[in-house]
């Protein structure tokens, strides 16, 4: 029998495991293992790459929060002066001070081990990297992080600005038809779109419809509550939505998208809905949708009305 300590250990960190998280609203967990995927997802690290390296100066100081394995921090080490690499995993802080000696940065990137919506740096800050986004700002918390750390920086440094990479977190949903078979069998359940691949099961039966626009230069409310609406592009049977996100980084926030805007589109999300109907092509819908960020995928409400009827995604 393994005692109450032991049941709680995680395979892949010995000193905190997913259970634990969920219940401090600005936890995220990640296991060190997972890390690779992140390394190897050229679209995300060029976004934060190129973001950097249009706007960080040489004299700034920069917070990263959440620094995983560092990468996010090596970049802006390449254009900045210093960099807090903010990390509360255990196990993947140790990993992270031990990456960033390996490629000599320490003289620019010091590794705080802490819940980064606590830390309160030691001097002014000109940019705050945090990459703790999954789709619909679940799942992780770069919501309540980011408002966290506005709190600590509007104290600590009145009236000084600073640039957060990303600026918006873009996050739509699309009416599908979607083939749940696989191997013959049927299996309906809520789920991230692991692969482009996937997108092989998909009908688009309307176009991305946005929802939220969440501004991470500011204040975001973690509450979302939104009815959107629009019309279906094609007949069809529709029996799930796809939620999707999009990072966003403009050079100057002030201006509306344009081609020096960065984007990263994160894996999307299926929501089953609870029965199936048929649309037609021109006929509009309406989607209501309420979560509150950093909650499980899974504690989304969403009800679809369309051609008369009302459906809510299956649990
Ligand atoms: C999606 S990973 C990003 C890691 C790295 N910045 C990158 O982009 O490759 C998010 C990281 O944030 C860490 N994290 C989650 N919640 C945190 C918190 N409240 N304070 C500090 N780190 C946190 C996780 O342990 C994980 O390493």
């Amino acid at each position: 029998m393994l005692d109450s300590s032991e049941k709680r250990k995680h395979p892949m960190s010995e000193q905190i495991t997913e259970a634990e998280y969920p219940q401090h609203p600005t936890a995220g967990w990640i296991p060190l293992a997972y890390h690779t995927a992140l390394l190897d997802d050229e679209v995300r690290c060029q976004f934060f790459e190129q973001s950097l390296a249009q706007v960080a100066k040489p004299d700034w100081v920069v917070l990263d929060l959440g620094g995983g394995t560092g990468i996010l921090s090596s970049f802006a080490a390449r254009h900045c002066k210093k960099v807090f690499a903010i990390e509360q995993d255990p196990r993947t802080a140790n990993a992270l001070r031990r990456m960033v000696k390996e490629n000599q940065l320490e003289n620019k990137i010091t590794v705080i081990e802490q819940d980064a919506s606590l830390f309160v740096p030691p001097e002014p800050v000109h940019g705050v990297v945090c990459e703790m986004m999954h789709v619909g700002l679940l799942k992780e918390p770069q919501v309540p992080v980011m408002n966290a750390v506005h709190n600590t920086l509007k104290k600590n440094q009145p009236g000084k600005p600073y640039t957060v990479f990303p600026t918006l977190g873009l996050s739509s949903v699309t009416l599908l038809q979607y083939d749940f078979t696989r191997h013959g069998y049927k299996a309906r359940f809520p789920h991230y779109l692991s692969a482009v691949g996937q997108q092989k099961y998909m009908t688009n039966l309307s176009a991305p419809v946005a929802y939220w626009e969440a501004d991470f230069q500011d204040y975001v409310n973690p509450k979302l509550q939104a009815k959107v609406a629009g019309s279906v592009l094609q007949d069809g049977t529709l029996n799930a939505l796809c939620m999707n996100t999009t990072a966003v980084f403009f050079k100057n926030p002030k201006l509306p998208i344009k081609e020096e805007t960065l984007l990263w589109n994160l894996y999307g999300f299926i929501y089953p809905l609870e029965r199936e109907i048929q649309v037609k092509r021109g006929s509009e819908f309406q989607v209501e949708i309420s979560y509150v960020a950093g909650e499980s995928p899974d504690r989304v409400n969403l009800r679809v009305y369309a051609q008369g009827s009302t459906l809510k995604n299956l649990d």
